[in-house]
């Protein structure tokens, strides 16, 4: 007989998860004491492990422990005071020229991986600049933005990150964001995720490129208040659309 033992679930590893997913909650007010030594970096290697769109790796992250400058960030997250109470506030951003800064590279270490076949290789080559590029003072963005909508009727068209490129962006750094966010909650540390801030003075006071753009800024230290507020959510049924809408 060679019947083959079904797959399981590990019943207990999910149910952990399931407590992370649960109990960690937004943090608006932080204690001073610093974050342990070496801790950050386990949290931001959490966050480098998350997926992105090709494996583009588009995500930046600043990490801003100086007091003067958090209050100048402070300021510019419309006076938000968890930005003031925070240890360590973190900007997390992505490169909108990621396609142009890391695809060679990404593509060496893949091969050296022994991740990516010849014939994938071929189609990343045709692909990536088609999608992402924007050619010379836009002119590819302008047929990648006309174009689309009549094509659609004859073939089939992504959404191209040269058009919508904050959107694929958001998109890559989010989820590293949570990676990082839920290590920090399993840690014993608070996290809030934050989109309520001036882009231009954020850009000004950690002085980026323009060429970066900052998609949610993460205090994250240990929770002053202890967690006292109660978590709501919607029920499954009203979000859940099984087959189609
Ligand atoms: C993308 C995003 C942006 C947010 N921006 C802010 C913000 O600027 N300030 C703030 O206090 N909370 C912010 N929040 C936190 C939400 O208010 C919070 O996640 C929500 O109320 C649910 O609470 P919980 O995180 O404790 O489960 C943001 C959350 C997300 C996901």
């Amino acid at each position: 007989m060679n019947a083959k033992t079904p797959p399981t679930i590990d019943e207990a590893s999910l149910r952990n998860f399931e407590e992370l997913a649960r109990t960690r909650r937004s943090t608006r007010h932080f204690l001073q004491d610093p974050i342990p030594d070496g801790v950050l970096e386990r949290l931001l290697e959490c966050a480098r492990w998350a997926p992105s769109g090709y494996n583009l790796q588009p995500l930046h992250v600043i990490t801003v422990e100086d007091k003067a400058l958090k209050e100048r960030l402070a300021y510019a997250c419309l006076d938000q005071a968890q930005v003031r109470e925070a240890p360590v506030v973190t900007i997390f951003c992505g490169d909108l020229k990621v396609h142009r800064n890391n695809f060679e590279e990404m593509l060496a270490m893949e091969k050296e991986g022994g991740s990516v076949t010849e014939e994938y290789e071929a189609k990343l080559k045709k692909f990536v600049p088609l999608a992402f590029e924007k050619g010379p003072v836009g002119m590819n963005w302008l047929w990648k933005f006309a174009l689309p909508p009549f094509m659609r009727f004859f073939t089939r068209i992504p959404d191209l990150p040269a058009v919508h490129s904050k959107r694929w962006l958001s998109k890559q750094v989010s989820l590293a964001a949570m990676n990082f966010m839920l290590a920090a909650h399993s840690a014993g540390l608070a996290t809030v995720p934050m989109e309520g801030f001036d882009e231009r003075r954020v850009r000004g006071v950690v002085k980026l490129p323009s060429s970066i753009f900052p998609v949610m800024i993460i205090p994250v230290g240990f929770d002053r208040d202890g967690g006292n507020h109660r978590k709501t959510r919607f029920d499954l049924t009203r979000i859940v659309h099984r087959n189609s809408w």
